[in-house]
């Protein structure tokens, strides 16, 4: 039976020119390249530059998945951008991004605030309104700037966080509805609130009326995500009728590499199959997905046919993930 389903026809990332190493961070606060070596993989993250803004790396990720999906911009009529480092309070980033890239006056756009399970949640929402119409094409951005409220000074949250932008095209298509379509196949998302303090920012708009800064019990994370991600990765394989042995590429939000391990493990993905940039990229949030789906793009893993797995899990608690063929 004929359905419509949201296909990826073009992705593209951007990440500032600024790089800081562990041995650079080591200098400022009492760490070490060992330590977040062995607890994290991170090696290295990238940090914007003073006049590089949230929308300014969203604008240049967007741009190249524009490009290589070959639309123009006036083409487009959704834009959903997630992100918890937003240019400002409001409006939403994305209708930033909206006017700067010629896209459709008419088109909707508006932010999607589910911190590391950010792109998750706008690549199930973007599915779910292309589906039900009248969108046809959607933008669909994963772009952060954690720098800004990092508290330098905290060295168990400071060395986990970089900046960057990723971005993909989604475009409504018909399909013939078996599991060898194109397109998002699968899409679950899930929040349980009672967690809302074990990762946060102490500030706001409505409480302090300033920024705030991120907070975390990184333990309390770690002790909830391999589970809560196997979950989701579990019901999303069974909706949509295929087994763990059919993914090509699994493509988790990069936190930490052992969280990484062991969801891979206890979903049944051999790690060769696993797509990792937390060595290069560290924790870019909402971003992660879509870097790391640029690298493997890029890099000729990712190609037209295969079954690729995104999941995340982060602030609120909120998780979620999605099953993609491309
Ligand atoms: O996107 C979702 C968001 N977040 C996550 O996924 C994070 C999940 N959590 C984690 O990745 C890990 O819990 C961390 C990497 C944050 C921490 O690793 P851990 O193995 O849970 O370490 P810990 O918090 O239990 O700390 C162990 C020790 C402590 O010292 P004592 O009390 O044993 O003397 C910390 O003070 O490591 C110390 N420590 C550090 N030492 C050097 C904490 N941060 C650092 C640091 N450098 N940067």
């Amino acid at each position: 039976m004929a359905v419509i389903r949201s296909v990826i026809i073009g992705v593209g990332a951007y990440l500032p020119e600024k790089v800081l190493t562990n041995k650079a961070l080591s200098k400022k606060v009492d760490t070490s390249d060992k330590w977040i070596t062995e607890r994290t993989g991170i090696k290295k993250r990238h940090i914007a530059a003073d006049n590089e803004y949230t929308s300014t790396l969203a604008i240049a990720a967007a741009r190249q998945a524009l490009i290589r999906s070959a639309i123009d911009p006036s083409d487009i009529d959704l834009v959903i951008l997630a992100t918890s480092t937003p240019d400002q309070t409001f409006p939403a980033t994305a209708v930033t991004v909206q006017a700067e890239l010629g896209i459709q006056r008419g088109a909707a756009a508006f932010d999607i605030q589910a911190v590391c399970s950010g792109f998750v949640y706008a690549m199930t929402v973007a599915d779910a309104m292309l589906r039900a119409g009248p969108f046809r094409r959607a933008l669909v951005i994963g772009a952060e700037t954690f720098s800004r409220i990092l508290d330098w000074e905290d060295r168990t949250t400071c060395v986990l966080f970089g900046d960057g932008a990723g971005a993909v095209v989604l475009e409504a298509q018909p399909q013939h509805g078996t599991g060898d379509d194109r397109g998002v196949l699968s899409a679950h998302i899930r929040a349980d609130g009672r967690y809302r303090d074990s990762l946060y920012v102490d500030g706001g708009p409505s409480t302090t009326q300033t920024v705030g800064h991120l907070r975390m019990n990184g333990r309390e994370v770690f002790r909830h995500a391999v589970g809560k991600i196997s979950g989701i990765i579990e019901e999303t394989l069974v909706d949509a009728g295929l087994a763990p042995d059919e993914i090509d590429w699994f493509v988790p939000h990069q936190a930490n590499s052992r969280i990484l391990d062991g969801t891979a493990k206890k979903a049944g993905v051999p790690m060769d199959r696993v797509v990792v940039t937390v060595d290069i990229h560290g924790n870019t949030s909402a971003a992660s997905i879509p870097l790391a789906l640029n690298v493997a793009v890029e890099d000729g893993r990712i190609k037209e046919g295969d079954l690729v797995l995104l999941e995340a899990m982060g602030g609120g608690f909120t998780w979620g993930a999605c099953l993609v063929r491309w």
